[in-house]
């Protein structure tokens, strides 16, 4: 254990009293740190965890120094709420990640086109694969990148930062191609490190195949009868384009290379849906489904939440709702997964599911346990049918 008071920061492991309160235990005559309830339940601490934390003295009436903030759990640094800050204008947002500028647009905007957001909460999916990404820089140095359905270019652009040397970042959408280039400019990427494409992930070529691909894919299952949103109308059962891009893998990736692909799923009795799917695909490369939550919630629950805000299309929602269930069984979910898409030559390829990894994501990112309806709803308001 090792302690730093000039700069303020110190480490030790945690002990959290039945009060839900907790302490930061240092073996000096100084006495434990404070740990607030909210910092507590913002980066799911426990009991044994180690962490680095900023403190502040005592203030009048108070025993013990306070932590102010979390610099490092377990040994990995979550990302900071200051480095997503966000400025927002009337028809754009501009995220600060650290030193980097990435144009989106507001997450309430209506429009099939509009540019999905990142989100500045550290519980969504975009920021944990970013926060794995800023600590582990040396996965990327001097890699060539890819980001297909790149909307801001979130992971492509935080690649570049991080030292890849080239990333292409791909998209269908005009606005979001629009959006890239203003994001380029603002952060002064130098224009041979970068080839921002409009073009369809099914009829893409690539000059040459890359080392690591970072895909967050529509996701959401929509019933064909509602347009949806282009980022997040995911197909009838959500996969569509993310079974294009899994089907394209061995084309696209280098034998070394690798793929991190967020993915919310619809899980049957037997799993979740891509399972089949990579199975049928025989990739040569092994294929892990980290299911990120331990509890799923009812596909149900989501169906009657959209046909509450597409009262007119009940009944085509009810019949697409009946196919799935045909297909799939009457027991269906949805959950959060993180694919990853190993390097190629394993002798017995296959696909496994894991829970959620701490020891990767960081355990800022632990799954929480949020209402379903809060879930669900967060689904259909913000993702579709605007
Ligand atoms: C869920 S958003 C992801 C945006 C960004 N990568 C992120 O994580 O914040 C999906 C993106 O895929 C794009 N997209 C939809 N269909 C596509 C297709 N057939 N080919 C390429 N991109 C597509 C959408 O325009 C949207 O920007």
């Amino acid at each position: 254990m090792n302690t730093d008071f000039a700069g303020k920061t110190a480490e030790g492991i945690i002990e959290i009293a039945d009060t839900g309160y907790g302490f930061v235990n240092l073996h000096d005559d100084r006495g434990p740190i404070y740990l607030s309830l909210s910092l507590i339940e913002w980066y799911s601490l426990n009991t044994g965890d180690t962490v680095r934390c900023t403190w502040r003295s005592p203030k009048e009436k108070e025993r013990y120094r306070a932590a102010v903030d979390i610099e490092n759990i377990n040994g990995v640094r979550p990302l900071k709420i200051h480095e997503m800050d966000v400025e927002i204008y009337e028809d754009y947002y501009l995220y600060h990640l650290g030193d980097i500028i990435i144009k989106t647009d507001d997450w309430k905007r209506k429009g099939v086109d509009s540019v999905l957001g990142i989100g500045g909460d550290r519980r969504t999916k975009a920021p944990m694969l970013m926060n794995y990404m800023m600590n582990h820089p040396e996965i990327l140095r001097g890699k060539h990148v890819f980001e297909p359905f790149a909307g801001a270019g979130p992971y492509g652009f935080l690649a570049l930062k991080l030292g890849a040397k080239h990333c292409d970042l791909l998209d269908v959408n005009p606005r979001a191609i629009q959006f890239m280039n203003h994001t380029a400019t603002l952060n002064d990427f130098d224009s041979t490190t970068y080839t921002i494409v409009q073009n369809d992930i099914e009829t893409f070529q690539p000059l040459s195949s890359y080392d690591l691909i970072f895909a967050n894919p529509p996701f959401v299952p929509t019933p064909p009868s509602l347009t949806g949103v282009l980022h997040s109308n995911g197909g009838g059962d959500g996969c569509r384009l993310t079974r294009i891009l899994l089907s394209r893998l061995d084309n696209l990736l280098q034998p070394e290379g690798m793929a991190f692909i967020i993915s919310l799923q619809i899980e049957t009795v037997s799993g979740p849906l891509l399972v089949h799917d990579i199975d049928n695909l025989g990739l040569s490369r092994p294929v892990e489904m980290m299911r990120y939550s331990d509890c799923s919630v009812d596909f149900q629950l989501f169906v009657e939440k959209i046909m509450v805000g597409q009262p007119t299309q009940r009944d085509a929602i009810v019949s697409w709702h009946d196919d799935l269930q045909e297909r799939y069984g009457a027991e269906l979910k949805i959950n959060w997964y993180i694919i990853h898409v190993g390097k190629k030559g394993f002798l017995r390829p296959e696909c496994i599911i894991t829970s959620f990894q701490e020891e990767r994501y960081g355990k800022a990112y632990a799954p929480k346990r949020v209402n379903p309806e809060k879930r669900v709803q967060t689904l259909v308001d913000l993702e579709i049918f605007r």
